[in-house]
């Protein structure tokens, strides 16, 4: 555990080999690894992976995210994927937000998704570091996220970027009617 706890979230922190050091012998999501920002080409692959991990498609919102943060993105915000081998295996998306909450600026990851046979070779971290990378160029120097309580994958993988519990706490209540 402390071994993944010591580094902050978007620093170099693995010494194994990952996605874009190894071989070409390797698997494909090993052979080579770009994160650029998404491009209309990518949309279906990413409503294909949402759709994989979530259970549901939902078309209509990946477009409007595509028109939202890819098109035309406001300073601070990334709709980044990872390609390996002409293929999206995976994608992340944020915003630097500013003052929400009563927080100074800071950027919000609320989207992170690698296709489930392309995990754990580094793909999450490296979409994860380049996220935070744009989030320091665009000036803030905090990184916030939210999940379900349940949801222990992401948890884990969060946990060992070195995120940890912050001082924000989520509220909700059902609406009646
Ligand atoms: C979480 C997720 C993005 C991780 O992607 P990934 O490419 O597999 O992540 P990495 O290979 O970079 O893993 C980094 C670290 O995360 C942790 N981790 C990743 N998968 C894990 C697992 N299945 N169990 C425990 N820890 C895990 C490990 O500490 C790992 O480091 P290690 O390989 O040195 O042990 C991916 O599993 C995923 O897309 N899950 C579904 C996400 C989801 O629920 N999205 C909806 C809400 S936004």
């Amino acid at each position: 555990m402390a071994r993944r706890n010591a580094a902050p979230a978007g620093a170099a922190r693995r010494t194994k080999p990952n996605a874009v050091e190894s071989s070409a012998a390797a698997a494909p999501q090993r052979r080579e690894l770009t994160i650029r920002p998404v491009r209309r080409g990518d949309l279906e692959a990413v409503i294909a992976i949402d759709a994989q991990v979530t259970g549901i498609e939902k078309r209509d919102y990946w477009r409007s995210i595509y028109r939202r943060y890819g098109e035309s993105a406001a300073p601070g915000a990334q709709f980044l994927v990872a390609e390996s081998a002409g293929e999206v295996v995976g994608f992340a998306i944020g915003e630097v937000r500013d003052w929400e909450f009563g927080a100074p600026p800071c950027g919000w990851v609320f989207a992170i998704d690698v296709r489930p046979d392309a995990r754990l070779a580094g793909i999450g971290t490296r979409l994860l570091e380049t996220i935070c990378a744009g989030f320091r160029r665009a000036g803030v120097r905090k990184v916030r996220t939210m999940l379900a309580s349940d949801n222990t994958l992401i948890l884990s993988f969060f946990r060992s970027q070195g995120m940890m519990a912050g001082r924000f706490i989520p509220l909700e209540m059902d609406l009646e009617g």
